[in-house]
Protein backbone atom coordinates (compact mmCIF):
# COMPACT_ATOMS: atom_id res chain seq x y z
CA UNK A 1 0.00 0.00 0.00
CA UNK A 2 1.24 3.50 -0.69
CA UNK A 3 -0.15 6.23 1.99
CA UNK A 4 1.29 8.45 4.57
CA UNK A 5 -1.26 8.58 7.30
CA UNK A 6 1.55 9.25 10.07
CA UNK A 7 4.95 9.92 10.50
CA UNK A 8 5.85 6.47 11.95
CA UNK A 9 5.92 4.85 8.51
CA UNK A 10 8.72 6.57 7.03
CA UNK A 11 12.24 5.58 8.64
CA UNK A 12 14.74 7.97 9.80
CA UNK A 13 16.75 7.35 6.26
CA UNK A 14 13.30 8.08 4.20
CA UNK A 15 12.50 10.99 6.03
CA UNK A 16 16.01 12.12 4.53
CA UNK A 17 15.40 11.42 0.89
CA UNK A 18 12.14 13.65 1.05
CA UNK A 19 14.82 16.44 2.70
CA UNK A 20 16.87 15.89 0.12
CA UNK A 21 14.81 15.77 -2.60
CA UNK A 22 12.68 18.73 -1.49
CA UNK A 23 15.94 21.03 -1.42
CA UNK A 24 16.73 19.85 -4.91
CA UNK A 25 13.52 20.65 -6.29
CA UNK A 26 14.39 24.30 -4.80
CA UNK A 27 17.47 24.10 -6.39
CA UNK A 28 16.74 22.66 -9.42
CA UNK A 29 13.00 23.28 -9.87
CA UNK A 30 13.37 22.69 -14.24
CA UNK A 31 14.42 19.19 -13.28
CA UNK A 32 11.07 18.32 -11.59
CA UNK A 33 8.63 20.50 -14.33
CA UNK A 34 7.07 17.67 -15.97
CA UNK A 35 7.35 14.59 -13.52
CA UNK A 36 3.94 14.60 -13.13
CA UNK A 37 2.35 15.40 -16.57
CA UNK A 38 -0.64 13.90 -17.42
CA UNK A 39 -1.55 12.85 -13.07
CA UNK A 40 -3.89 14.19 -11.15
CA UNK A 41 -4.16 14.96 -7.68
CA UNK A 42 -7.58 15.09 -5.62
CA UNK A 43 -8.02 17.06 -2.69
CA UNK A 44 -10.72 16.11 -0.90
CA UNK A 45 -10.97 18.49 2.26
CA UNK A 46 -14.30 18.08 4.68
CA UNK A 47 -12.63 20.70 7.10
CA UNK A 48 -11.13 24.23 6.37
CA UNK A 49 -7.58 24.90 5.36
CA UNK A 50 -5.18 27.41 3.86
CA UNK A 51 -1.82 26.30 3.88
CA UNK A 52 -2.09 22.61 3.29
CA UNK A 53 -4.72 22.09 0.67
CA UNK A 54 -3.15 25.13 -1.74
CA UNK A 55 0.16 23.98 -1.02
CA UNK A 56 -0.40 20.28 -2.83
CA UNK A 57 -1.98 22.05 -5.51
CA UNK A 58 0.25 23.97 -5.82
CA UNK A 59 3.09 21.47 -5.48
CA UNK A 60 1.21 18.99 -8.22
CA UNK A 61 0.71 22.12 -10.85
CA UNK A 62 4.77 22.44 -10.12
CA UNK A 63 5.25 18.95 -10.75
CA UNK A 64 3.35 19.33 -14.26
CA UNK A 65 -0.04 17.33 -13.15
CA UNK A 66 -3.60 18.56 -12.54
CA UNK A 67 -6.22 18.89 -9.59
CA UNK A 68 -9.61 18.64 -8.64
CA UNK A 69 -11.49 18.53 -5.28
CA UNK A 70 -13.38 19.91 -2.86
CA UNK A 71 -12.92 22.47 -0.06
CA UNK A 72 -15.95 21.83 1.34
CA UNK A 73 -17.98 18.62 1.83
CA UNK A 74 -21.51 20.72 2.45
CA UNK A 75 -21.14 20.61 -1.05
CA UNK A 76 -20.66 17.02 -2.21
CA UNK A 77 -22.61 13.91 -1.79
CA UNK A 78 -21.24 13.35 1.79
CA UNK A 79 -23.44 15.65 2.77
CA UNK A 80 -26.40 13.02 1.30
CA UNK A 81 -24.59 10.35 3.89
CA UNK A 82 -22.09 8.57 1.50
CA UNK A 83 -19.43 6.99 3.12
CA UNK A 84 -15.66 7.78 3.41
CA UNK A 85 -15.21 4.36 2.06
CA UNK A 86 -17.46 4.65 -0.82
CA UNK A 87 -16.44 8.43 -2.11
CA UNK A 88 -12.16 7.36 -1.89
CA UNK A 89 -13.18 4.25 -4.21
CA UNK A 90 -14.81 6.92 -6.72
CA UNK A 91 -11.88 9.39 -6.61
CA UNK A 92 -9.87 6.43 -7.40
CA UNK A 93 -11.25 6.52 -10.62
CA UNK A 94 -10.71 10.25 -11.28
CA UNK A 95 -6.83 10.79 -9.60
CA UNK A 96 -3.72 9.60 -9.45
CA UNK A 97 -3.46 10.21 -5.38
CA UNK A 98 -5.81 11.47 -2.87
CA UNK A 99 -5.07 13.90 -0.11
CA UNK A 100 -7.93 14.23 2.50
CA UNK A 101 -8.66 16.76 5.41
CA UNK A 102 -11.46 15.25 7.77
CA UNK A 103 -12.90 16.08 11.52
CA UNK A 104 -12.69 12.41 12.56
CA UNK A 105 -9.50 11.08 13.92
CA UNK A 106 -8.70 8.32 11.59
CA UNK A 107 -10.75 8.67 8.54
CA UNK A 108 -7.58 8.91 5.92
CA UNK A 109 -6.77 5.32 7.46
CA UNK A 110 -10.43 4.01 5.77
CA UNK A 111 -9.55 6.09 2.85
CA UNK A 112 -6.12 4.40 2.64
CA UNK A 113 -7.70 0.98 3.17
CA UNK A 114 -10.58 1.69 0.08
CA UNK A 115 -8.75 3.53 -2.33
CA UNK A 116 -6.76 2.09 -5.48
CA UNK A 117 -4.47 5.18 -5.68
CA UNK A 118 -2.01 6.70 -2.89
CA UNK A 119 -3.70 8.79 0.21
CA UNK A 120 -1.97 10.82 2.10
CA UNK A 121 -3.32 12.41 5.52
CA UNK A 122 -3.93 16.18 5.08
CA UNK A 123 -5.07 16.22 9.08
CA UNK A 124 -7.40 13.74 10.64
CA UNK A 125 -9.28 15.46 13.83
CA UNK A 126 -6.91 16.07 16.44
CA UNK A 127 -4.91 13.43 15.69
CA UNK A 128 -2.09 13.53 13.60
CA UNK A 129 -0.89 16.06 10.44
CA UNK A 130 2.24 14.33 9.28
CA UNK A 131 2.65 16.75 6.28
CA UNK A 132 2.86 19.70 8.38
CA UNK A 133 5.86 17.44 10.42
CA UNK A 134 7.53 17.09 7.11
CA UNK A 135 7.45 20.75 6.29
CA UNK A 136 8.42 21.12 10.05
CA UNK A 137 11.65 18.74 10.14
CA UNK A 138 12.78 20.42 6.84
CA UNK A 139 12.22 23.94 8.58
CA UNK A 140 14.39 22.68 11.46
CA UNK A 141 17.26 21.24 9.83
CA UNK A 142 17.91 24.12 7.26
CA UNK A 143 17.81 26.27 10.16
CA UNK A 144 19.73 24.80 12.93
CA UNK A 145 21.78 21.57 10.51
CA UNK A 146 20.60 18.96 12.59
CA UNK A 147 17.36 16.75 13.77
CA UNK A 148 19.47 15.72 16.77
CA UNK A 149 20.53 16.91 19.89
CA UNK A 150 17.67 19.52 20.25
CA UNK A 151 15.91 20.74 22.68
CA UNK A 152 12.34 21.57 21.54
CA UNK A 153 9.14 23.40 23.72
CA UNK A 154 5.64 22.86 22.76
CA UNK A 155 3.67 25.57 23.56
CA UNK A 156 -0.52 26.00 23.82
CA UNK A 157 -3.12 23.67 22.66
CA UNK A 158 -0.94 19.78 23.08
CA UNK A 159 -4.42 18.37 23.59
CA UNK A 160 -5.89 19.33 20.14
CA UNK A 161 -3.07 20.31 18.49
CA UNK A 162 -2.39 17.50 15.99
CA UNK A 163 0.79 18.81 14.40
CA UNK A 164 1.85 18.87 17.85
CA UNK A 165 1.49 15.19 18.02
CA UNK A 166 3.25 14.36 14.57
CA UNK A 167 5.99 16.14 15.41
CA UNK A 168 6.44 14.61 18.75
CA UNK A 169 6.11 11.07 17.46
CA UNK A 170 9.13 12.44 14.10
CA UNK A 171 11.60 13.81 16.96
CA UNK A 172 11.28 10.50 18.97
CA UNK A 173 13.19 8.91 16.03
CA UNK A 174 15.95 11.54 16.87
CA UNK A 175 19.22 11.01 19.16
CA UNK A 176 18.80 13.00 22.54
CA UNK A 177 16.06 15.45 21.71
CA UNK A 178 14.64 16.71 24.74
CA UNK A 179 11.08 18.17 24.99
CA UNK A 180 9.46 20.78 26.89
CA UNK A 181 5.83 20.47 26.88
CA UNK A 182 4.36 23.96 28.19
CA UNK A 183 0.51 24.31 28.42
CA UNK A 184 -2.23 24.66 30.88
CA UNK A 185 -3.65 21.75 32.76
CA UNK A 186 -6.56 21.13 30.55
CA UNK A 187 -4.49 21.34 27.26
CA UNK A 188 -1.74 18.93 28.13
CA UNK A 189 -1.35 15.45 25.59
CA UNK A 190 -3.39 13.42 25.61
CA UNK A 191 -3.54 10.32 27.40
CA UNK A 192 -2.22 8.13 24.69
CA UNK A 193 0.32 10.59 23.50
CA UNK A 194 1.45 10.41 27.18
CA UNK A 195 1.44 6.87 27.32
CA UNK A 196 4.08 6.81 24.63
CA UNK A 197 6.37 9.25 26.34
CA UNK A 198 6.31 7.95 29.63
CA UNK A 199 7.00 4.48 28.04
CA UNK A 200 10.40 6.28 27.91
CA UNK A 201 11.16 7.00 24.57
CA UNK A 202 12.56 10.45 24.77
CA UNK A 203 13.48 12.88 28.04
CA UNK A 204 10.68 15.27 28.58
CA UNK A 205 9.17 17.60 31.05
CA UNK A 206 5.90 19.49 31.51
CA UNK A 207 5.23 23.20 32.76
CA UNK A 208 3.11 25.97 32.63
CA UNK A 209 5.58 29.08 32.14
CA UNK A 210 6.36 29.78 28.52
CA UNK A 211 8.66 32.28 30.39
CA UNK A 212 10.83 29.44 32.54
CA UNK A 213 11.13 27.31 29.59
CA UNK A 214 12.10 29.80 26.91
CA UNK A 215 15.70 30.42 28.06
CA UNK A 216 16.78 26.54 27.60
CA UNK A 217 15.34 26.23 23.75
CA UNK A 218 16.51 25.52 20.37
CA UNK A 219 13.03 25.37 19.01
CA UNK A 220 9.71 27.07 20.39
CA UNK A 221 6.32 26.00 18.66
CA UNK A 222 3.58 27.80 19.15
CA UNK A 223 0.25 26.76 18.62
CA UNK A 224 -3.29 27.86 18.24
CA UNK A 225 -6.36 27.03 20.67
CA UNK A 226 -8.16 24.64 19.05
CA UNK A 227 -11.75 26.50 19.19
CA UNK A 228 -13.23 24.21 16.91
CA UNK A 229 -12.48 20.79 18.82
CA UNK A 230 -13.65 22.67 22.41
CA UNK A 231 -17.20 20.86 23.39
CA UNK A 232 -17.59 24.05 25.96
CA UNK A 233 -17.21 27.48 24.56
CA UNK A 234 -16.53 28.91 27.75
CA UNK A 235 -13.48 26.71 28.49
CA UNK A 236 -11.99 28.08 25.05
CA UNK A 237 -12.84 31.76 26.00
CA UNK A 238 -10.86 30.86 29.34
CA UNK A 239 -7.88 29.41 27.45
CA UNK A 240 -7.67 31.26 24.01
CA UNK A 241 -4.88 33.58 25.53
CA UNK A 242 -3.13 31.36 27.62
CA UNK A 243 0.18 32.03 25.84
CA UNK A 244 0.78 35.34 23.97
CA UNK A 245 4.65 35.20 22.37
CA UNK A 246 5.81 39.06 22.03
CA UNK A 247 8.98 40.30 21.76
CA UNK A 248 9.73 40.91 25.27
CA UNK A 249 9.10 37.44 26.48
CA UNK A 250 11.46 36.83 23.28
CA UNK A 251 14.28 38.27 25.08
CA UNK A 252 14.64 35.67 27.23
CA UNK A 253 15.10 32.95 24.89
CA UNK A 254 18.25 32.34 22.95
CA UNK A 255 20.14 34.55 20.22
CA UNK A 256 19.08 31.79 17.96
CA UNK A 257 16.42 29.52 18.79
CA UNK A 258 14.53 28.83 15.91
CA UNK A 259 10.39 30.17 16.56
CA UNK A 260 8.16 27.77 14.85
CA UNK A 261 3.92 28.06 14.40
CA UNK A 262 2.04 25.63 11.87
CA UNK A 263 -0.39 28.82 11.50
CA UNK A 264 -2.92 29.73 11.21
CA UNK A 265 -2.13 31.96 14.14
CA UNK A 266 -5.00 34.04 15.94
CA UNK A 267 -2.73 35.88 18.84
CA UNK A 268 -0.68 33.73 20.17
CA UNK A 269 2.34 35.47 18.24
CA UNK A 270 2.86 38.96 18.29
CA UNK A 271 2.75 40.23 14.58
CA UNK A 272 6.02 42.14 15.89
CA UNK A 273 7.75 38.82 16.49
CA UNK A 274 7.75 38.46 12.39
CA UNK A 275 10.80 40.41 11.65
CA UNK A 276 12.70 38.87 14.38
CA UNK A 277 15.50 36.81 12.72
CA UNK A 278 13.93 33.87 14.75
CA UNK A 279 10.80 33.93 13.47
CA UNK A 280 10.66 30.73 11.02
CA UNK A 281 7.22 30.23 10.55
CA UNK A 282 6.82 31.89 7.11
CA UNK A 283 9.68 29.68 6.24
CA UNK A 284 7.37 26.52 7.22
CA UNK A 285 5.39 27.61 4.32
CA UNK A 286 7.69 27.78 2.02
CA UNK A 287 9.26 24.39 2.97
CA UNK A 288 5.54 22.59 3.20
CA UNK A 289 5.39 22.87 -0.47
CA UNK A 290 8.46 21.41 -1.31
CA UNK A 291 8.51 18.57 0.88
CA UNK A 292 4.65 17.76 -0.06
CA UNK A 293 5.97 18.03 -3.92
CA UNK A 294 8.88 15.57 -2.80
CA UNK A 295 6.29 13.02 -0.96
CA UNK A 296 3.89 13.34 -4.48
CA UNK A 297 7.13 11.64 -6.29
CA UNK A 298 7.37 9.30 -3.61
CA UNK A 299 3.95 7.69 -3.35
CA UNK A 300 3.15 8.08 -6.93
CA UNK A 301 6.62 6.76 -8.51
CA UNK A 302 7.79 5.26 -5.66
CA UNK A 303 7.55 1.69 -3.52
CA UNK A 304 5.43 1.06 -1.02
CA UNK A 305 4.76 2.67 2.19
CA UNK A 306 2.94 -0.05 4.25
CA UNK A 307 0.47 0.53 6.95
CA UNK A 308 1.31 -1.46 10.77
CA UNK A 309 0.11 -4.45 11.29
CA UNK A 310 -3.53 -4.60 12.71
CA UNK A 311 -5.29 -6.99 14.13
CA UNK A 312 -9.21 -8.36 14.67
CA UNK A 313 -10.10 -8.43 18.85
CA UNK A 314 -14.08 -8.97 19.25
CA UNK A 315 -13.33 -8.39 23.34
CA UNK A 316 -12.04 -4.80 22.18
CA UNK A 317 -13.34 -1.83 21.65
CA UNK A 318 -11.90 1.96 20.92
CA UNK A 319 -13.00 4.42 23.56
CA UNK A 320 -11.97 7.47 21.67
CA UNK A 321 -15.42 9.25 20.61
CA UNK A 322 -14.11 11.44 18.18
CA UNK A 323 -12.35 8.24 15.94
CA UNK A 324 -14.07 7.42 12.58
CA UNK A 325 -15.04 3.63 13.61
CA UNK A 326 -17.48 4.55 16.05
CA UNK A 327 -19.21 6.53 13.57
CA UNK A 328 -18.52 5.54 10.28
CA UNK A 329 -20.46 2.76 8.86
CA UNK A 330 -19.16 -0.65 7.91
CA UNK A 331 -15.30 0.43 9.14
CA UNK A 332 -13.65 -3.08 10.42
CA UNK A 333 -12.77 -2.35 14.05
CA UNK A 334 -8.90 -3.07 14.41
CA UNK A 335 -5.92 -2.60 16.49
CA UNK A 336 -2.15 -2.67 16.55
CA UNK A 337 0.15 -3.45 18.99
CA UNK A 338 2.60 -0.32 19.61
CA UNK A 339 4.68 0.77 22.77
CA UNK A 340 3.49 -2.66 24.40
CA UNK A 341 0.06 -1.60 24.61
CA UNK A 342 -3.10 -2.54 22.08
CA UNK A 343 -4.17 0.37 20.41
CA UNK A 344 -6.78 1.29 18.20
CA UNK A 345 -5.60 1.38 14.20
CA UNK A 346 -7.28 3.93 12.93
CA UNK A 347 -6.64 6.83 16.45
CA UNK A 348 -3.86 5.19 18.56
CA UNK A 349 -6.04 5.33 21.83
CA UNK A 350 -5.22 2.53 23.96
CA UNK A 351 -8.11 -0.42 23.18
CA UNK A 352 -10.20 -0.79 26.38
CA UNK A 353 -11.96 -4.35 27.02
CA UNK A 354 -15.63 -4.20 25.46
CA UNK A 355 -17.14 -5.17 28.98
CA UNK A 356 -15.16 -1.84 30.19
CA UNK A 357 -16.87 0.72 27.90
N1 LIG B 1 -0.88 24.27 9.06
C1 LIG B 1 -2.08 23.97 8.51
O1 LIG B 1 -2.51 22.80 8.52
O2 LIG B 1 -2.74 25.03 7.96
P1 LIG B 1 -4.15 24.95 7.23
O3 LIG B 1 -5.17 24.53 8.27
O4 LIG B 1 -4.40 26.33 6.69
O5 LIG B 1 -4.07 23.91 6.15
Amino acid sequence: MKCLIDIPQLSVGEIKELMDTAIDIDSHPEKYRERMKYKRLATLFYEPSTRTRLSFEAAMMQLGGSVIGFSNSESTSASKGESIADTSRVISCYADVIVMRHPKDGAPTVAALNASVPVINAGDGGHCHPTQTLADLLTIYREKGRLDGLTVGFCGDLKYGRTVHSLINALARYNNVKLKLISPQELRLPSYMRQRLESGIMEWEETDSLEDALPSLDILYMTRIQQERFADHDEYIRLKDSYVLNLKKLSLAKPDTCVLHPLPRVNEIDVDVDSDPRACYFKQVENGKLMRMALILRLVDGDDVPLPESFSDPGLVCPNPRCVCSSERSVEKKFIFSDGEKRCFYCDHKAIALENK
